[in-house]
């Protein structure tokens, strides 16, 4: 096991490169499996821990992956040799679903371990289940694991209850091949949702309306191999830019779309930072104190759930009161313990977080809960008093590439260590 040790106190400074994105990057390779002939080059893949699992999944299923360089693979899935994904690699991430709408597309049966991922409240799949069954899928959980066939795929107008984006890509993916046409209502918008319906339309897919409400995909025949790069981590630019604001720093962070960064840019400017945005870059600068403010997570293109623990950290350094709510994930604000040892001032009440600006933190051993509540304890030692140690960051290697090295090339002080 491993710890980030973080002497904090340091202004961040300087350039660093977003890279791809893990939530459309971790749909992408299991639907590159939709491929029964052709190789898909796929690049700007984020160097983590989750794309590393889908590796060793894909190659478990027959799939000849090469590693062209640390964020490029090739991917050729026209020997695949089983429709069963049952191993601990499938169990411990959440994406590993993505596999059960890809085979039901292409082979009319699958058998998935039911999937895990990080802690933060319970994670249904019934909006996937709901869209393969509309299509003519027939499915069945039995020891731990999602078992689908279909003798026929057959397009359905499918309305989900929530706007879910793994059950909005899922169904998607599975729609690709189905007969005739699926329309999608009340669906999610992500960046992520988009790039994987550029992803499935260049392998021959025909998928219309993603990032708008209704998705139509007219079923084709079969889907070859293409290459395609990944769009930019906007999870990852926004924990960048709440990271130079809360060190009171002045970075320039690059692979960005700026568009994509909407909702967090609005909220640094109400707080008071400098942004700057360029075509692909985006600058935070921060000269003066930061007022506190009210974030309200929502789907896109509202305030992402995934960037409301770093901005927590944030809050509880601004002037006066600050308040959160989270309406996604119902226990997403358990990193706020792990800040109170650092010395934040933070009442929860079920999904809401009122939050009084401290002058300062200080270092603590405290533990990543989850993934992102891994960047708000990086955030919270980078700006504390002293050291930190921050314990479980395995929660942080799923998805944020050498998070260690970016900083320290900012000017922080943080490193790694072997625990005893
Ligand atoms: C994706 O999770 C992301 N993960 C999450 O990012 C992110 O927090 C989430 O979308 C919301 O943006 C991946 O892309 C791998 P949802 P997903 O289905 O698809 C409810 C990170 O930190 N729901 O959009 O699993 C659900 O309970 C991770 O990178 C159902 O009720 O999330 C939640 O309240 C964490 N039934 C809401 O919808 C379903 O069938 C949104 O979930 C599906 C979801």
């Amino acid at each position: 096991m491993e710890r980030l040790v973080i002497n904090g106190g340091y202004k961040l400074r300087g350039v660093v490169e977003i890279a791809g994105a893990k939530n459309a990057a971790v749909a992408i390779l299991p639907a590159a499996i939709l491929a029964s002939e052709g190789k898909s080059i796929i690049d700007n893949i984020p160097d983590i821990e989750d794309v590393h699992c889908l590796e060793r999944i894909l190659k478990g299923l027959g799939c000849t992956v090469n590693k062209i360089d640390n964020n490029t693979l090739e991917i050729d899935s026209s020997d695949m040799n089983t429709v069963e994904a049952c191993t601990a690699d499938v169990r411990a991430m959440r994406a590993s679903y993505y596999f059960i709408g890809a085979m039901l597309s292409r082979f009319k049966r699958a058998k998935v371990d039911l999937p895990g991922g990080c802690p933060i409240g319970v994670r249904p799949i019934d909006q996937h289940i709901k869209g393969f069954e509309a299509m003519g899928a027939e499915v069945i959980i039995e020891h731990g694991a999602v078992n689908i066939k279909a003798d026929r795929l057959v397009g359905a107008n499918i309305f989900f209850d929530v706007v879910s984006v793994g059950a909005t890509i899922n169904v998607m993916i599975a729609a690709t091949m189905a007969e005739g046409v699926t329309v999608l209502e009340n669906v999610a918008k992500e960046p992520h949702v988009v790039d994987v319906a550029n992803f499935l339309n260049s392998m021959g897919a025909d998928i219309k309306g993603a990032g708008t409400d209704i998705i139509r995909i007219r079923g084709v025949e079969s889907m070859k191999g293409h290459n395609y790069s990944v769009i930019p981590d906007q999870i990852e630019a926004g924990t960048f830019m709440i990271a130079a604001a809360a060190t009171k720093g002045d970075i320039t962070i690059t692979n960005v779309i700026p568009k994509h960064l909407e909702s967090i840019t609005a909220k640094l400017l109400e707080m008071g930072a400098i942004i700057e945005e360029g075509d692909d870059s985006i600058r935070v600068a921060v000269d003066k104190p930061l007022r506190g403010v009210s974030i309200k997570t929502a789907p896109y293109p509202g305030f992402p759930t995934d960037v409301q623990q770093p901005m927590s950290t944030l809050l509880c350094v601004a002037d006066g009161r600050s308040m959160i709510t989270e309406t996604i994930w119902e226990s997403r604000l358990k990193h706020l313990d792990e800040l109170k040892k650092m010395g934040a001032s933070v009442k929860v009440e079920g999904r809401v977080a009122v939050l009084e600006g401290v002058s300062k933190l200080t270092g603590a051993i405290v533990k990543a809960t989850d993934l992102r509540a891994g960047a708000a304890m990086v955030i919270a030692g980078l700006v504390a008093e002293g050291k930190t140690e921050i314990c479980s960051i395995e929660h942080i290697d799923r998805g944020y590439p050498h998070i260690e090295t970016k900083f320290r090339e900012l000017g922080a002080d943080i490193y790694r260590i072997q625990e005893e």
